[in-house]
């Protein structure tokens, strides 16, 4: 094992186990201007060879959008992680700008040595140690970064929790050209890990069948005992439907929503928005009980 373990990694590790985050992407490689990119969440990027943690049907979609839409554009990526998306948007978008964004507070040297490497300093800009949930500090780094150029387009591959994924939204749409485009990478995480567990459950053949279905029954019975409200939290699919509601409520705000099995897509509306101000709940109404009430409040 590489002896850099990066904080989300060891929080996966230590959830799922090593084995079962390697199983998660197979390993597809591709290479792009000599660079060598791995489909795999595993801590061993070089400058010359990433890990990129998503499947090759991502990354091909990645692909035809840098050739065209996305070419020069300036972007703003939260979620570095191996640095592999990153290396990758700077190589085939050809950015104007580039933030990159980061919790884990080490900076990846092969990111930083490829930046220096190719030349790349002035359009490439990695931070790390940034939550997306500080408005303050994401708002500071953007602005200073871009200074005046326009943000096209943000890709969110971070934490894909709720009130983090609303908050650097709402940081970072007003920032966001009228017509350019957000996007939610992974907003269905929730229901996929639950469908998950599901049919782990329900899975005969396993070995430790039983086993599974008792620790299941008791983690039950337990949370009913102490009222804990662990992995109650909103999932992030809350968020698409604000925006939907933003949508159904003409808001000029939101031009369009659309969704897919990897992505939450949002194109900005023309409409003014405050950029210290902006939030989301104030451009929607739920009338009809869409939204159920968030827990604990
Ligand atoms: C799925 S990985 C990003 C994968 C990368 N975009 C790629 O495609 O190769 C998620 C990353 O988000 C970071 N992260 C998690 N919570 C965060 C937060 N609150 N703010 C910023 N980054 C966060 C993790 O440290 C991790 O590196």
């Amino acid at each position: 094992m590489a002896d850099r373990i990066p904080e989300n990694l060891a929080l996966l590790y230590g959830a799922f186990s090593k084995e079962a985050i390697d199983r998660i992407l197979p390993g597809d490689s591709f290479t792009v201007d000599g660079v060598e990119f791995v489909c795999k969440y595993s801590p061993e990027s070089t400058p010359t060879k990433f890990h990129i943690v998503k499947p090759i049907d991502l990354v091909n979609r990645y692909r035809a959008l840098c050739a065209q839409e996305w070419r020069h554009a300036g972007i703003v990526e939260l979620g570095i992680a191996e640095g592999g998306s990153t290396a990758l948007l700077a190589l085939l978008a050809r950015p104007e700008h580039l933030v990159a964004v980061d919790i884990e507070p080490e900076p990846l040297d092969a990111l930083d040595r490829f930046i220096t490497d190719r030349g790349l300093q002035d359009s490439v800009r990695p931070f790390y140690g940034l939550d997306q949930g500080d408005h303050e500090q994401l708002a500071a780094v953007v602005d200073g970064a871009f200074a005046g150029a326009s943000v096209d387009l943000v890709i969110d591959d971070a934490s894909h929790q709720y009130e983090l994924t609303r908050s650097s939204f709402e940081t970072l749409f007003p920032r966001l050209r009228p017509g350019g485009m957000y996007v939610v990478e992974d907003w269905n995480a929730a229901h996929a890990m639950r469908i998950a567990v599901r049919r782990a459950l329900q899975n005969k053949e396993a070995p430790d069948y039983e086993q599974r279905r008792a620790s299941f029954r008791e983690a039950r019975q337990e949370a009913g005992r102490t009222g804990r409200r662990d992995g109650l939290e909103a999932p992030l699919s809350r968020l698409a439907v604000e925006l939907l509601l933003a949508c159904a409520g003409l808001s000029d705000a939101v031009e369009s929503v659309s969704v897919d099995r990897h992505w939450l897509t949002v194109i900005r509306g023309a409409g003014e928005l405050d950029r210290d101000s902006f939030r989301l709940a104030d451009v929607y109404w739920d009338f009809f009980g869409n939204l159920p009430p968030l827990v604990g409040s």
